[in-house]
């Protein structure tokens, strides 16, 4: 069994895309504590969406052992990872993260609509806190996605990925369509906000200037 307080815990994790040559995640051990930041560095092409793909459950592992929060994702049937990533998990994407047509507010409370837990864990009035918290204006709460800029798309996704206090953040190259200022200003609040939520983060970038951000760095490959 995961010890208390481990939110990700993998050994000998590998994974091969079908009839690639090689493994495309080989990934001898990781282990990530609650609330715990962590970068993961690679190239591009070095598998980190994929391994993301392992840890959010969307992907099953081929060999290895993978446990995140204490439940063994080989162990899981696909409807009992999709309901471990809607309970405990937030995800945040390169880009093309929001429905289009909803509002940014909308965005958010959709991350609810598939958990009751995460539901009984958002006070009223959460998703304009969130949206505040990572420095969304008022004003644009209730545009829809599809009208704002993609910083201000990114930080509604953020906002998304935090309701309801998950305990882990996956984030997947968020800052690489974002120039200096927004990507500086998204990569404070994102921290700030995860570290207020207690959820761990686990960010991964081939960005190297990201890195120094973050008091612990691994590198993938
Ligand atoms: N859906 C897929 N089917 C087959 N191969 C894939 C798929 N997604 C990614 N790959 C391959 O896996 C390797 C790693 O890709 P990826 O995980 O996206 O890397 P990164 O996110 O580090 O750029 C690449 O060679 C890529 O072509
Ligand atoms: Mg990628």
């Amino acid at each position: 069994m995961n010890a208390p307080g481990v939110v990700v815990d993998a050994q000998d994790l590998r994974f091969r895309w079908p009839g690639a040559a090689a493994d495309t995640v080989v990934l001898p051990a990781l282990r990530i504590a609650a609330g715990e930041q962590v970068f993961l560095r690679g190239a591009s092409g070095s598998g980190k969406s994929t391994l993301l793909s392992l840890l959010a459950g969307v992907l099953p592992p081929q060999a290895g052992r993978l446990q995140v929060l204490g439940q063994d994702l080989a162990m899981l049937s696909g409807p009992a990872r999709d309901r471990l990533r809607a309970d405990h998990l937030g995800v945040i994407f390169q880009q093309f993260n929001l429905l289009p047509w909803l509002s940014a507010h909308d965005n958010v409370t959709l991350a609810l609509r598939f958990s009751t837990r995460r539901r009984a864990q958002a006070a009223e009035g959460e998703a304009g806190r969130l949206l505040g918290a990572m420095g969304l204006a008022d004003a644009l709460w209730r545009r829809p996605a599809a009208q704002l800029s993609v910083g201000q798309q990114q930080r509604v996704a953020a906002a998304r990925a935090l309701i309801g206090r998950p305990a882990l953040i996956l984030a997947d190259e968020p800052t690489s369509a974002l120039d200096e200022d927004a990507r500086d200003a998204f990569m404070a609040l994102l921290m700030q906000c995860c570290a207020e939520a207690g959820s761990a983060l686990v960010f991964v970038s081939h960005d190297v200037r990201l890195a120094q951000r973050f008091s612990r760095v691994e590198v993938l490959g």
